[in-house]
């Protein structure tokens, strides 16, 4: 019943595909590898949906939920909520393009309609559509997201209820005594908590009489910041970025992003530099550095990334014109074609699995205009099979090492 399309730019990233029986519905999602619970659905999202079944069941047979699943990975809590006779829509949005990918592409395996986007928190959910509001915002929050984000994602949840909605959250252990802290206010009410050894549970709404405004953007109030990373730049003068929650590397400059750099070739005025995985921000930093007239085009599948990574140029003096920015979850050939990038720069990403490191590279060699360079750093293994890919009959690749990692050069005729 569920395959995914063999076209599907996700074919190449799906690991398995894992099982979830709802009350004698069977669904099926693929998984990635380098998602959230690629192995199984996750015991936390099937407690979560054991919760809400009854709820949604209490309310009209006729479809009228509006549903908004808050991180929704490869779409397991949303896409099982939109099967539920009592709801008429699911929303399905994450931070991460590459999971709102899978979980657009497991609706549709599934035979079921939702709409997804890619949203930091409920920010671009409120950008988009202002004036949606949801009678059920579920989530199985992120464990790691710390204090303040967390706090914007509970809190902020309430903000967009519509009249007599709830708030239904699945944690892990850790952080189950921070979120109830974060709960215990006059202005909302619990009303249920269930907890297992590993997980809670919390239904909860606005008490009567109170009401949430939509919440403000967390990222502009600076609840996902976490310090600052000074770094020298390509013209050894001292240099800062601001760093956020949720993306290795907040306190060090990573060292192969470091290697990187000095592989960058000479930049000129008006090139267009294409930085794809831009993590904290250094490497973008770093090349607008080296040429502060390039026109940079910065590439991640994580929104947080891109919004971090604009914020640190647009702080070292970058004009908001010359930094573009796209967010791509499952690479093909055509994921950025039109971009035209006279170099290319960035950190493959492995945890996908080998099929996956390949659709990106094609992807990013499909960016270089005619004379382009791609500098592109990776494991030794995954560059070896890189090598051995058929490239275009005008390109060309080459590789060098340094310590444990290899670069991949690939430059296209002129
Ligand atoms: C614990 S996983 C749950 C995934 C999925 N709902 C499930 O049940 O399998 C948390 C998800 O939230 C996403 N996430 C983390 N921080 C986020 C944020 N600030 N805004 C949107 N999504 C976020 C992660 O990318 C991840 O997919």
């Amino acid at each position: 019943m569920t395959t995914s399309s063999p076209g599907s730019p996700i074919a190449p990233y799906v690991h398995r595909r894992v099982p979830l029986d709802l009350g004698g519905r069977r669904l099926e999602f693929a998984t990635c590898l380098d998602l959230f619970s690629s192995h199984q659905v996750d015991v936390g999202s099937r407690l979560l949906l054991r919760t809400m079944e009854p709820v949604l069941a209490e309310r009209d047979t006729e479809a009228s939920a509006r549903v908004l699943d808050l991180g929704c990975g490869y779409g397991a809590l949303g896409v099982a909520l939109a099967t539920m006779p009592a709801v008429a829509s699911a929303h399905l949005v994450d931070r991460d393009a590459l999971a709102v990918d899978f979980a657009a592409e497991n609706a549709r395996a599934n035979g079921v309609e939702v709409t997804t986007s890619v949203s930091l928190g409920l920010a671009e959910v409120l950008r988009d559509t202002p004036e949606a509001r949801y009678d059920l915002v579920a989530s199985n929050l992120p464990g790691k997201a710390g204090a303040a984000v967390l706090s914007s994602m509970l809190l902020g949840a309430l903000g967009v209820l519509a009249p007599g909605g709830l708030v239904a959250v699945v944690v892990i252990e850790p952080i189950r005594d921070l979120v109830a802290s974060t709960l215990a206010r006059e202005d909302l009410e619990v009303t249920l908590r269930r907890d297992t050894a590993d997980y809670s549970v919390f239904h909860y709404r606005p008490a009567a009489n109170a009401s949430f405004p939509p919440p403000t953007d967390a990222f502009a109030a600076g609840a996902y910041d976490r310090g600052t990373l000074p770094f020298e730049d390509a013209n050894e003068q001292p240099a800062t970025i601001t760093t956020v929650e949720g993306i290795p590397n907040y306190d060090r400059i990573d060292v192969i992003e470091d290697a990187l750099t000095r592989r960058i070739p000479r930049i000129r005025a008006g090139q267009r530099v294409l930085v794809s995985n831009v993590a904290q921000g250094y490497l973008p930093a770093y090349v607008r550095s080296a040429q502060p007239e390039a026109h940079l085009i910065l590439v991640d599948r994580d929104v947080l990334a891109l919004r971090t990574a604009r914020r640190a140029l647009l702080a070292l003096g970058a004009a908001e014109d010359r930094v573009e920015t796209r967010v791509i979850g499952a690479w093909s050939e055509a994921s950025a074609a039109d971009a035209g990038a006279n170099l290319v720069v960035g950190v493959l990403h492995e945890g996908g699995g080998a099929p996956a490191v390949v659709a990106e590279h094609v992807g990013l060699v499909a960016t270089l205009a005619p004379g382009g360079r791609a500098v592109l750093a990776g494991g030794s293994t995954a560059i070896t099979r890189l090598l051995a890919h058929k490239l275009p009959a005008d390109c060309k690749a080459s590789r060098t090492k340094h310590r444990g990692t290899s670069f991949l050069e690939v430059t296209r005729a002129p």
